[in-house]
């Protein structure tokens, strides 16, 4: 491990979206809603669902894998494994712990991190801690969900948003000015009650009333947390520039949370980035809350969005409430430090 590190870099990425796509046509027949009013209101057309079978852990797994391979990097050299989802596999144990053995990642802690959709960044600016404290090297930070298990396919508002899915990042120290230039991390609970699942854990646990008043699904108030994410999603970039002392026409590929097209487009117009520099896959994927981030960073990677050197904006916000951002100056893998 390396006491004196000075950069923290992505060294690959990979994702997994389970097969099965459902679009907004089959959706029509399952609750009063229409194509139309989903993509204008959210510009979704199609989501990724999960078969019965499929948990977190197994999409995590899969995502995982992909990027250790992309990183080169055996799952026994890894130091750490950092899940964040809202939709583990059980209450406990972590599904983190789940994701190591699967992976035989045997010299690795691991543990699940709760910051609904902003949970990946959250993820990401925890792992920088650790590796710049040298008390890990190698990190894997994955962002999984299946969401459409706690989904109340009865309840229009939310059933046309939410999509299952994951990514993940392996995380190491790298050479300056390359890695991670600046994050942002924060919240607000007194928000905690517009975006939760109610029952199940230890407040409400599982009973006959809360099966009857459908409480182990998505809550949401949708347009306060619209109102509240415009205004995060700009003070969260804002703040993560001036961190990291860049100004935001300097930003190359801005990564936002996918929760709706129109949250997107009018935080890329308040912060002055073009939308030719915005990735965008809501279309295709819905809102797939912790995994959104990583499963769009790794597509643009893939495509040649996010190239060595370019300056990647992150933001996200979800149930907590919470925000957060990370702004990554993309690395090469010259720039590694083994
Ligand atoms: O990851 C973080 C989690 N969530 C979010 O980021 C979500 C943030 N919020 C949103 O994206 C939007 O608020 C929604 C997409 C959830 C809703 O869009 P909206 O423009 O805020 O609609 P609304 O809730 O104000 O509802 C407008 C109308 C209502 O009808 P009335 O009362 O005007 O007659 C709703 O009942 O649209 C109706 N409606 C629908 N109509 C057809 C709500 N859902 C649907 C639907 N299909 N699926």
């Amino acid at each position: 491990m390396h006491s004196e590190v000075v950069g923290v870099g992505i060294w690959g990425m990979g994702k997994a979206v389970p097969d099965r796509v459902l679009t907004n046509e089959e959706l029509e027949k399952v609750v009063d809603t229409s194509d139309e009013w989903i993509r204008t209101r959210t510009g979704i057309s199609e989501r990724r669902i999960v078969d019965e079978d499929t948990a977190t852990s197994h999409l995590a797994t899969r995502a995982a894998r992909g990027a250790l391979q992309q990183a080169q990097v055996r799952p026994c050299d890894l130091d750490m494994i950092i899940v964040a989802t809202v939709t583990s596999d059980m209450l406990f144990p972590a599904t983190a712990c789940l994701l190591q053995d699967r992976l035989g990642a045997d010299d690795a802690a691991a543990f699940d991190l709760g910051a609904g959709c902003s949970g990946f960044v959250y993820g990401l600016a925890a792992a920088e801690g650790f590796i710049k404290s040298g008390s890990a090297s190698r990190v894997l930070v994955v962002g999984s969900e299946v969401l459409s298990k706690i989904t109340d396919w009865e309840d229009r508002s939310t059933c046309v948003l939410f999509g299952d899915g994951a990514a993940a990042a392996v995380v190491g120290p790298c050479r300056p000015p390359a890695g991670i230039l600046a994050t942002y991390l924060g919240a607000d609970g007194s928000g905690g009650g517009v975006l939760n699942m109610p029952a199940g854990g230890s407040l409400r646990p599982a009973s006959e009333e809360t099966l009857q008043k459908r409480l182990h699904y998505i809550h949401m108030k949708g347009r306060e947390v619209f109102k509240f994410a415009v205004r995060a999603m700009g003070d969260s970039a804002v703040e993560v520039a001036r961190r990291a002392g860049i100004q935001l026409q300097d930003v190359d590929c801005y990564i936002p949370h996918q929760a709706n097209i129109r949250i997107i487009e009018s935080s890329a117009n308040r912060l002055g980035i073009p939308m030719e520099k915005v990735y965008v896959n809501i279309d295709r994927y819905g809102n797939t809350s912790s995994a959104s981030v990583p499963i769009a960073l790794t597509e643009a990677q893939r495509e040649g969005m996010v190239r060595p050197g370019d300056n990647v904006l992150m933001v996200a916000f979800g149930a907590g409430l919470t925000w957060a951002a990370a702004i990554v100056r993309w690395m090469k893998e010259s720039d590694r430090i083994e």
